[in-house]
């Protein structure tokens, strides 16, 4: 760790430092690579009706999600505090107040709502390693599968157990801190998790409706696409990045000041997006092959690829490893949602980072049980958008998230000096500064306004009006 001073001259980060670039992209990788792609992807493209989804994801994430991430990344690495604190900061050196604040803290009350309830997917993805490997999968019919997975979810009992041995997993790695902890753990998986997803696409391509799930995937029925369908996609854009809840601001507290922002950015955008489709590609030729429904929901992977690899040559092997990958990909996500509000709680109440991590790690765990009982006891609970899980991941991805997306690029495109900007980016006045700037400022303010607006239904309210007057 080099306890340098800051090119901005502000004393380095109280939690240590990345060791590379590298480590730096790897770590933002591993907190956008996770559930979002490989289980709330393929189910949300699914029930969205597949192509025009997908294309109206990928513009949020490269027209919105990608400035974002810069803009997220450059205000950590500048204020090198947790969110909540750099954001005051911040807000009081650029003039426009110590109110900015609210970004992290909004933040830190998304990351607790989205860990309670990505724990306790998680924890299935653990049980169903263990139940891979023991081979109850084998040979099994679609009745079986499905048991199954109704009678895990069922069971409040073994989905608590699950979900409290993955909230201790989370809390041990976040508790040996930056380097030690984070470090480690997203070097080693990864490159691991490209590498099986690859052997899982071929396995896909050999065995599965590859056309027909490559066509699901990109051929758009515009026909299918509402207003609910746009705020999805762009909702999901910004799940699966991490961005808009300072997520990504708390790990650039930690980059070295001379790594390139927007490379970095790049690379880990590029890197989720390609994810998120392969994951796509290995999931829905298995479904179309085994007849299965793509508008399953959230039961897609749990339901539909057991019963694939049950019936396949080698489906314990592949089935076990594919689980195993999903449950990395979420512990490193998860250690991500936690840091803002560890970070936060070590520097506010001088905690050590394991007695921060443990009490928040009691907290997310206890409110975990809401989206636990989602599936059995409150099953028939339903308010708003449905259960309290539903509502708990309704109102992050699709409400909390693009709102903190949106005060971030007004802060970095209007409220922050140009001068602070072009010394932190670092790229001069070139024409990649220009775009990420014409892009932070108009493009990706006005683009998660208008989605809000559609989706209440207020665009096409306005263009009638417009268009009569
Ligand atoms: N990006 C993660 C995924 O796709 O699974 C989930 C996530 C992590 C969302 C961190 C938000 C966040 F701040």
């Amino acid at each position: 760790m080099s306890d340098t001073e800051a090119g901005n001259g502000r004393r380095s980060s109280l939690h240590g430092f990345w060791s590379s670039k590298l480590a730096f992209i790897l770590a933002v990788t591993g907190s956008a690579v996770g559930l979002g792609n490989i289980w709330k992807f393929p189910y949300i493209a699914g029930e969205n009706g597949g192509g025009a989804f997908v294309l109206i994801y990928l513009l949020c994430v490269f027209g919105v999600g990608l400035p974002i991430m810069m803009s997220e990344t450059m205000l950590g690495r500048r204020g090198r505090r947790n969110p909540v604190a750099s954001m005051a900061l911040l807000g009081e050196e650029e003039g426009g107040g110590s109110w900015w604040a609210v970004i992290g803290l909004s933040g830190v009350i998304a990351g607790f709502l989205i860990l309670s309830f990505y724990s306790v997917i998680a924890g299935w993805v653990l049980a169903y390693v263990v139940k891979s490997i023991s081979g109850v999968f084998v040979a099994a019919d679609a009745a079986s599968v499905k048991t199954l997975f109704g009678s895990l979810a069922g069971d409040w009992r073994e989905t608590a157990i699950w979900h409290t041995v993955f909230m201790i997993i989370t809390v041990v790695v976040v508790a040996r801190g930056v380097e030690r902890g984070l470090e480690q753990a997203v070097t080693l998986m990864v490159p691991a998790l490209v590498a099986i997803l690859l052997i899982l696409l071929g396995f896909s391509a050999a065995t599965g409706e590859f056309e027909m799930g490559v066509r699901f995937m990109f051929e758009p029925d515009w026909s299918k696409v509402s207003g609910a369908t746009v705020l999805a996609a762009m909702g999901q854009a910004f799940f699966t990045l991490s961005v808009g809840m300072g997520c990504v601001m708390a790990y650039g507290a930690y980059l070295p000041q001379e790594t390139s922002i927007p490379a970095t950015a790049t690379a880990v955008v590029c890197a989720d997006t390609l994810v998120a489709i392969l994951s796509g590609l290995v999931i829905f030729p298995i479904v179309f092959a085994n007849g299965i429904d793509p508008m399953a929901g959230p039961g897609l992977i749990f339901e539909a690829l057991p019963l694939s690899f049950g019936n396949m040559p080698g489906g314990v092997f592949f089935g076990t490893l594919f689980f195993l990958l999903v449950g990395f990909a979420a512990l490193t996500s998860a250690i991500s949602l936690m840091e803002p509000a560890v970070a936060w709680w070590v520097e506010r109440f001088g905690a050590t980072r394991a007695r921060a991590s443990t009490v928040i790690g009691v907290i997310i765990w206890a409110l975990g049980f809401l989206s636990v009982f989602s599936f059995n006891l409150l099953s028939d609970f339903k308010f708003l958008n449905g259960t309290f899980m539903d509502n708990f991941d309704y109102v992050t991805s699709n409400i909390m998230l693009p709102l903190g997306g949106l005060l971030i690029t007004i802060f970095c495109g209007w409220v922050m000096s140009e001068n602070s900007v072009t010394d932190e980016l670092n790229i001069g006045q070139s024409t990649l500064y220009r775009s990420w700037r014409f892009l932070t400022r108009f493009v990706a303010p006005v683009a998660v306004v208008l989605v809000f607006l559609n989706a209440v239904g207020w665009l096409d309210w306005l263009l009638a009006g417009a268009a009569t007057t």
